[in-house]
């Protein structure tokens, strides 16, 4: 098999060094000659170039690696790309958590009026990096990873409906690993099928091979009886705890499926804003966590040459995605959830709508699965209406409209009130500055 070169774009992510050992983990099935890091940010570019090259020595890799904000440089002759771009950094990620809860609405980087935030800055980047892309690399597939994943997949479904692209999001494959790790299942053995909108889902039946039934009602007895614990990855995480803690509160309510964590932010928005501290937020967090680590260790190996190791667990964020460019490069049709243009996946969801659904991944790309059921009316109810803010979200971009904008605020899920929404809009335009499109 010809040896592959991938580029990171957004390489300067605190993400990289997992998606990177996950690729050196699978050395047979996807052999590299070249990792290319692209990013904007030539300081955060360095420190990961340095940790790379540490760890790349560390193992005995003969495999190149360049650093590069030139997008010809970065793309030309790539195979795969992975996108994990944040316009903005953390600095604006704090704006996106902060401002929404200044008017007392949830705080959050993908969900509520953060997401939405942070979706209209990175509507443009986006369509940048994928014609990039078209232009030096049109052969490459491109695995992203890129938030707000629905605003993303949307803009691009618009712009490049051909991109060989596939948009993937890791937490239903955490949720899972979660659970397993909770009651003693083995992920390897399900079959899962779900649906929804991207950090917006619920699972519809966990098939287990080795058992021979479908293991989500007892996982929701389980869920029940007491709150799940977060997995061993995120030990010690208040964050997560919490997050994985509400799906038990959330089946309580809801009995019947077992839901995407992210759903808290709209089925409980009061809840996740009283529990929010507007000075700590979860930016902060991860600023000092593993954004600071990533800085020391750079400066470390610098400095001395050694101690390159990072302390922080990657969970399955970088074997999920590793996984998925393995399996188109080998064929192999495993199935993951992906989010795609819906066109009958959910039979009684808007066609256009973009959605998350499961999907075997081969040569060819991805092909959705149909669920040949309609969902129940709770679920496609939310579903429709969050679905139209987003695609409001993305015309207001396009039509560079207040309306619009302002429309696709109200209609957010996470709360009602069209006058919350104007306040917040308008202090988001403020903080967004030249980040956002003007609107008029
Ligand atoms: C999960 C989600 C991602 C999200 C990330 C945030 O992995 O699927 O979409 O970006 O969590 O994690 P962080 O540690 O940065 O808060
Ligand atoms: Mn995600």
């Amino acid at each position: 098999m010809k040896q592959q070169v991938v580029t990171i774009a957004g390489g300067g992510s605190s993400y990289t060094p997992g998606i990177i050992q996950a690729i050196l983990d699978n050395q047979n099935d996807f052999a590299v000659s070249e990792f290319r890091l692209y990013d904007i940010d030539a300081q955060r570019n360095d420190d990961m170039y340095t940790i790379i090259k540490w760890m790349l020595n560390k193992q005995r890799f003969n495999i190149g690696l360049t650093q590069t904000n030139d997008p010809e440089v970065a793309f030309t002759g790539a195979d795969f790309v992975f996108s994990q771009i944040r316009v903005g950094g953390i600095e604006m990620r704090k704006v996106d958590e902060k401002v929404p809860l200044k008017y007392g609405l949830v705080g959050q980087e993908t969900c509520g009026l953060g997401g939405f935030s942070y979706g209209l800055r990175t509507i443009g980047p986006m369509i940048e990096l994928v014609g990039f892309v078209q232009r030096y690399a049109p052969d490459a597939w491109i695995l992203n990873y890129t938030n707000p994943e629905s605003i993303v997949a949307e803009t691009i479904r618009r712009t490049y409906p051909k991109a060989k692209m596939l948009n993937a999001c890791d937490m239903t494959i955490s949720i899972e690993t979660t659970l397993c790790e909770n009651y003693g299942y083995d992920r390897k053995n399900w079959i899962q099928t779900y649906y929804g909108l991207n950090h917006f889902g619920w699972y519809k039946s966990i098939f287990d091979t080795s058992l021979g039934r479908d293991v989500m009602p007892e996982i929701l007895d389980k869920l029940k009886a007491a709150p799940l614990k977060e997995p061993e990855f995120h030990r010690g995480d208040k964050f997560w705890a919490e997050a994985y803690a509400m799906m038990s509160t959330i089946v309580t309510d809801f009995p019947d499926n077992i839901p995407n964590n992210y759903l808290e932010y709209y089925l409980y928005p009061d809840a996740v804003v009283e529990q929010s501290d507007i000075e700590f937020t979860r930016a902060d967090a991860v600023e000092l966590g593993r954004e600071k680590e990533i800085k020391e260790t750079a400066q470390r190996i610098r400095e001395t040459g050694r101690n390159g190791e990072l302390n922080h667990d990657f969970g399955a964020h970088g074997q999920y995605i590793v996984d998925m460019a393995v399996s188109i490069l080998n064929n192999l049709h495993r199935r993951f959830m992906l989010i795609f243009p819906n066109m009958g996946a959910i039979p009684n969801l808007r066609q256009d709508a973009v959605v998350e659904v499961p999907a075997y991944v081969g040569a060819t790309g991805a092909e959705p699965i149909s669920l040949r059921q309609p969902i129940p009316d709770m679920h496609k109810g939310m579903m429709e209406a969050q679905v139209a803010a987003e695609k409001l979200l993305v015309d207001a971009y396009f039509d560079h409209s207040y309306q619009k904008a302002l429309e696709a605020f109200t209609l957010n899920q996470t709360f009602t009130s069209a006058r919350k929404a104007k306040q917040v809009l308008d202090a988001l335009i403020e903080a967004n500055g030249d980040y956002w499109p003007e609107l008029r």
